[in-house]
């Protein structure tokens, strides 16, 4: 099958479009035949060696995180899906790599494809839905009337993280630039700083949450935006020793860790407020519920650009440049015939 396949890792360096062998399809995997694929940060990250002692892939290995399509064929143990099935997913860690004709996926990290989507619509939520669930629903448990900050609203994960803040009744502040004002307040966002101009941490106060997905310097000034009991929550960094101990990390990491995160910690110590740092997983249960509520209008896909799925490596360096709106997919297969 065709692939865009990573044969070493390289800063910036350009993945091959190659044939790699079909995925072997174990007993509880499902067989994919994709439509669109998803890009996500996290597949540069991976490409340029920033996650090697984390998720170790060997080279030669195919990227891509999100994946909608048709399944085509299913594991002896697998009881939620058959052929024809649409879907979308996450494929968990160690096993991904959707830029490609065919996946094989745990059928546990599945989930039927909203109805009211297209394939492209539905390969840009797995990774960023799944991500603002686990912040927003799982680790802060935000709730009716409580304040959240959400970084970058204009972003992949920001975009989704507004509308599910909003659909949990929470009122949402976000930052984002001028050109993207009208974009966050379509999806709900309740204040809006343009931080080209405004300094959020002059501006706001007493919030329950903040979703950091920006630098440090962003993170040490959410601090001060939170009412003691608040929860500071990145997923851009840095690893806190949870999350260490959670990926089964050996000792010298671990402090390794817990020696980046000291700044944030005792910053958020002496505010009173909670540090952790989450980076997300796959799950096709939390992927059904997200379904639910795009199915009922109250999140919806917000789509930058679809390129071409020759054109991997263009959509991979748009979404480097940090400047995209939403989500950017390449399609893979054209309705009614293969790429
Ligand atoms: N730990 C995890 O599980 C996890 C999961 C998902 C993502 N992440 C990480 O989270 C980060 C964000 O991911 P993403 O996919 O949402 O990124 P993205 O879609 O590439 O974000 C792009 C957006 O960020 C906005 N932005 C850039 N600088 C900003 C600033 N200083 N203030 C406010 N907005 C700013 C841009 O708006 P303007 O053009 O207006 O500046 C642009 O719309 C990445 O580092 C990613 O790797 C981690």
């Amino acid at each position: 099958m065709k692939a865009f396949i990573v044969d070493q890792y390289k800063k910036k360096g350009a993945l091959r479009l190659g044939e790699m062998p079909e995925p072997v399809l174990r007993d509880d995997d499902v067989l994919i035949e994709i439509h669109a694929a998803g890009l996500n940060l996290l597949d540069s990250k991976i490409r340029n060696g920033e996650f090697k002692l984390i998720l170790p892939y060997r080279p030669p290995f195919i990227l891509g995180h999100d994946v909608a399509g048709t399944v085509v064929r299913v594991g002896a143990n697998v009881r939620q899906f058959k052929p024809g099935d649409e879907i979308y997913a996450r494929p968990r860690d160690g096993r991904v790599g959707t830029f490609a004709e065919f996946i094989a996926i745990n059928e546990a990290d599945v989930a039927l494809k909203p109805e009211n989507l297209s394939m492209e619509e539905a390969a840009s939520i797995p990774l960023v839905g799944l991500t603002a669930w686990q912040v927003l629903v799982e680790k802060a448990k935000l709730t009716n009337g409580q304040k959240v900050l959400i970084h970058a609203g204009s972003g992949g994960v920001g975009t989704f993280a507004i509308q599910l803040a909003k659909h949990l009744s929470a009122t949402v502040a976000t930052t984002t630039s001028a050109a993207n004002v009208e974009l966050v307040r379509g999806l709900g966002a309740d204040v809006v700083i343009d931080y080209k101009k405004e300094d959020f941490e002059k501006i706001l106060s007493g919030y329950d949450v903040v979703l950091n997905s920006l630098d440090g310097d962003t993170l040490q000034k959410s601090v001060s935006v939170l009412k003691p009991g608040g929860k500071l929550i990145s997923i851009s960094g840095p690893p806190d020793v949870t999350f260490a101990t959670e990926q089964g990390l050996n000792w010298f990491l671990r402090q390794v860790l817990r020696f980046l995160s000291f700044g944030v910690r005792r910053k958020a110590k002496r505010h009173r407020v909670s540090y952790s740092f989450l980076f997300m997983r796959a799950s096709g249960e939390q992927l059904s519920k997200i379904r639910a509520l795009i199915e009922v209008g109250d999140i919806r896909p917000v789509m930058d650009r679809v390129f071409p799925f020759e054109a991997t490596n263009e959509a991979l360096s748009y979404i480097e440049t940090g400047r995209s709106k939403g989500k950017v997919v390449v399609k893979i297969r054209q309705a009614g015939r293969r790429a």
